[in-house]
């Protein structure tokens, strides 16, 4: 059954309530690096190491990452608001003056407080999303990062 509009946007609002992380989901077309920003992440398993990103399956970065099989959560700071409305953002390039490096075979953005390189394990139906598992290739973190974080719509930090 599809839910009327109204209903779409109360339940929108009342997940908005649940504080997230804000991340970069990053992975490339050909030499083309691909980015997104994502609020639908969560750990997994430590037993192998895994992770779960969750993209919307319209998304260009949804295909992007199915067909590459590799991706990188990129975990912003307090300082990565810009980054996070430029990520969503139909902007020219996303990737314009953002500092990256491509040792794994994805941009990986220096500035994340924490990034976790990923090979696709499954790629499992959730609706109107794709649930993406991630097998973790590499990963690190800064001690000092303070988070970035997402609530009923609008950015905010920790204090
Ligand atoms: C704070 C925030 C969190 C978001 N979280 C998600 C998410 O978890 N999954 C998703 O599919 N889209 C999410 N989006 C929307 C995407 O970032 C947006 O649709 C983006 O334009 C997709 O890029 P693409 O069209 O180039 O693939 C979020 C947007 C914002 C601002």
């Amino acid at each position: 059954m599809t839910d009327t509009l109204d209903t779409t946007l109360a339940f929108r609002a009342t997940m908005g309530r649940l504080a997230t992380g804000v991340s970069v989901i990053t992975t490339r077309t050909g030499s083309t690096p691909i980015g997104m920003t994502a609020s639908a992440v969560s750990a997994l398993s430590l037993d192998p190491l895994q992770l779960l990103v969750c993209v919307g399956n319209h998304l260009f970065t949804r295909t992007a990452i199915a067909e590459h099989g590799r991706f990188a959560v990129n975990v912003l700071g307090e300082e990565g608001e810009h980054l996070a409305r430029s990520f969503a953002a139909p902007v020219p390039d996303r990737f314009a003056g953002v500092d990256i490096d491509e040792d794994h075979g994805v941009p990986v953005l220096r500035d994340a407080i924490a990034t976790v390189v990923c090979d696709v394990s499954e790629a499992l139906p959730g609706g109107d999303h794709t649930i993406f598992v991630g097998d973790a290739r590499h990963f690190t973190h800064k001690t000092a990062g303070r988070p970035l974080v997402y609530f009923a719509g609008g950015f905010g930090c920790m204090r």
